[in-house]
């Protein structure tokens, strides 16, 4: 099939559930939706629709992304592995079907998102030990003005 455009709420439907069928049958990240999380797909998909056409077209979505991944995070520590398999299954799916500037907006958002992501996630699993040997000015380097 030729790629596409993202250009309706069909299409994002499209991504979303091509994303969703592949992240379960992903070895690492199945089992954290399906085992862990317990996701109720019937609830969680029409929520991504809401959340990916509020990114690419003009859907609205109201929630809180940051907080069913805190909890998460409690149940089993996300790591770098968890993130970077995330977003490499993201863009292949998105390469598969679709083409174009939305295509690529999906993408770099995608990454943002999933970098702030895991920077927050990251500071809870791995706390800096002590702020205070982090000098805020180069030693020896410091500008007198
Ligand atoms: C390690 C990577 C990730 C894992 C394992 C993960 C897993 C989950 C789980 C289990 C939920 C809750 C589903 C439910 O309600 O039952 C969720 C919700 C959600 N995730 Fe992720 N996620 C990951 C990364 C991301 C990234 C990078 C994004 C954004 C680009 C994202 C966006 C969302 C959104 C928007 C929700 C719904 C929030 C709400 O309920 O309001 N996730 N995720």
């Amino acid at each position: 099939m030729p790629l596409k455009e993202i250009e309706s709420r069909a299409d994002i439907q499209q991504l979303v559930d091509s994303f969703y069928s592949r992240v379960q049958a992903d070895e690492l990240l199945g089992h954290i939706f399906n085992d862990i999380a317990k996701v109720d797909w019937d609830l969680h998909l029409p929520k991504m629709y809401d959340f990916w056409d509020s990114l690419l077209l003009d859907g609205s979505f109201s929630g809180n992304v940051m907080q069913p991944h805190f909890r998460l995070n409690k149940l089993i520590p996300l790591e770098e592995q968890h993130f970077n398999r995330w977003l490499a299954i993201f863009e292949d799916t998105v390469h598969s079907l679709f083409t174009g500037e939305k295509a690529e907006l999906a993408i770099y958002r995608a990454r943002s998102i999933k970098e702030i992501m895991e920077f927050k996630i990251n500071l809870v699993n791995h706390p800096p030990k002590d702020n205070s040997k982090i000098p805020l000015v180069n030693p020896g380097n410091e500008s007198k003005g």
